[in-house]
């Protein structure tokens, strides 16, 4: 028989206008790895805030290796051994590695910290952990996402924890990262830590589970363990209970006038030597690994970033753009992957923050129409099926992947000509991804132009007509999807090896 860590019975949460969790009741063995899945909204992090202490239930027990427990705060929940990597990171970014590692618990020596004895058990706690490449001293804000989550997952393991709870922890991760977050993963299983992950990618839940729970609308489908008949259909069927259509190759959209041209533009160490052109009715994928110029080449297409030489042209006419502003005038539009940074008004409900990058649109002799903002924000809510109590909800207390869905909705409504799109659908279940691709499609269709970059292949490989590939800020090839693209070829080429296509 093996031991129960957690045991939940009858567990319901209300939030106004919503029940997150009703009536929630399953197992989770000792030393597993426990897989959470459900669609956007489905009281996954609900779930994971009642057993960490954040939130607590308004009905139902919780039992902790075979007591019944009821957390106040986190740090209760982490005395008893129960700690959380958020969705978000919730580290102190401006402080160093070791500070971060053992802030709640100095070494002391006479009344002071002893920080020579701080980074020596640092150093200790990180090889511990197989992070031998993690400095004890690198400032946090200067390392990658992935690394930071190392990070705190050691943190972690250096207080103990007996329960681990991962909250989406791949979706910012390369693949490297991603890989040593397994290898950490599986360490910790060793050492007999219980494992709650919670991830949007199917693959690696079949990869990574022993148990996999599915919820829905709040609800529990069912727990089962994982093994050799397990298939991402059948998991797709109890989130979304129905099948969802995974490879869908592009279709003819794609027209013969040139959009945008860039031609040869560089930035800095970023980017260099930048040139491609996107075609009206086309979706561009821009693939490589983090660090590879990716990001910047949009940022510099937005005016964010200064483009040092070359140049581009909009429908055959030269442009400069200098910042954001002039960008939105030349009808760009730009979706950066960081939306609780630099997207959302989270303090704003779901209709101001799909009417905010478009105000012009609602204004009739001076005045702005409520009507017609709800009516817009109205459609979008439909059309993606966002999950949101009402319009006048505040996008602070949506689920993530529903944040997302407004954050497309928000740039949707200014009808760019042109849109930049950072991880699409990022945080996003299955079913709502194939709907954001269909929807980048419609746009591409009005004959306008999606440039999109994404580190998720199958992604690239169902979304998109032709691929750039980065390495190192330039240009290693351009793949078409219909003719040369390969998985095998894609990661080659973002790896650094060239080739002729
Ligand atoms: N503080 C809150 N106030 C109001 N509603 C909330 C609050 N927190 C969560 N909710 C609602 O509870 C429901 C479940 O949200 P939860 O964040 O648990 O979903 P999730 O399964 O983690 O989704 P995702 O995959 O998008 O992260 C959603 O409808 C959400 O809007
Ligand atoms: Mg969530």
């Amino acid at each position: 028989m093996m031991n129960t860590a957690i045991r939940l019975t009858g567990i319901t949460k209300r939030f106004p206008g919503v029940v997150a969790l009703k009536n929630v009741g399953f197992e989770i063995h000792s030393g597993e790895v426990h897989c959470l899945v459900g669609e956007n909204g489905a009281g996954k992090s609900t779930l994971i805030k009642l057993l960490a202490g954040v939130e607590q239930p308004d009905e139902g027990t919780i039992e902790l290796f075979e007591k019944q427990v009821c957390f106040r705060s986190p740090e209760e929940a982490l005395r008893a051994g129960v700690g959380v990597v958020y969705q978000e990171l919730s580290n102190f970014v401006h402080l160093d590695v070791a500070t971060n590692l053992n802030a709640n618990d100095f070494p002391q020596k006479g009344g002071v910290i002893d920080y020579h004895g701080l980074y020596r058990r640092t150093r200790e706690q990180l090889d511990d952990c197989g992070l031998k490449y993690i400095h004890e001293k690198s400032i946090m804000r200067e390392l990658s996402l992935g690394t930071q989550q190392m990070v705190e997952i050691a943190s972690l393991i250096g207080q103990k924890a007996r329960v681990v709870i991962l909250d989406e922890p791949t979706s910012a991760l390369t693949e490297v990262e991603v890989e040593k977050l397994y290898e950490l993963i599986a360490r910790m299983k060793q050492q007999g830590v219980t494992i709650i992950y919670i991830s949007h990618r199917l693959d690696e839940v079949l990869h990574l589970a022993d148990t996999i729970t599915v919820l829905k609308d709040g609800e529990h489908v069912i727990t089962f363990p994982r093994d050799e008949t397990t298939t991402k259909q059948m998991l797709v069927r109890f989130m979304v209970g129905r099948d969802v259509e995974f490879d869908y190759r592009t279709s003819q959209t794609v027209q013969k006038d040139v959009l945008l041209a860039v031609d040869d533009i560089s930035s800095g160490e970023a980017l260099k030597n930048i040139s491609f052109s996107l075609q009206k009715g086309e979706i561009l994928g821009i693939a490589g690994l983090e660090g590879s110029g990716r990001t910047e080449l949009l940022e510099t297409l937005f005016g964010w970033r200064i483009a040092t030489a070359g140049t581009i042209r909009l429908e055959g006419k030269p442009v400069r753009i200098h910042n954001p502003i002039q960008a939105k005038k030349h009808g760009l539009a730009y979706i950066t992957k960081d939306r609780k940074m630099l997207g959302l008004f989270l303090k704003q409900d779901v209709k101001t923050n799909v009417a905010a990058a478009s105000e012009q649109s609602y204004k009739s002799a001076g005045l702005v129409s409520y009507q017609k903002i709800a009516a817009n924000a109205k459609h979008y809510v439909e059309a993606m099926r966002i999950k949101c109590a009402s319009l006048s909800q505040l996008v602070m207390n949506l689920s993530g992947g529903n944040q997302q869905k407004v954050l497309l909705s928000m740039w949707l409504s200014a009808d760019p000509k042109i849109l930049l799109i950072d991880e699409p659908t990022r945080g996003v279940d299955v079913g709502a991804k194939a709907e954001i691709h269909a929807l980048l499609r419609g746009i591409a269709a009005e004959g306008k132009g999606v440039l999109m970059v994404s580190s998720e292949l199958p992604e690239i490989m169902a979304a998109c007509d032709r691929v750039i590939v980065m390495f190192e800020g330039r240009i290693t090839g351009i793949l078409d999807n219909n003719k040369q693209l390969t998985e095998e070829r894609l990661v080659s080429l973002a790896s650094g090896m060239t080739e002729v296509c």
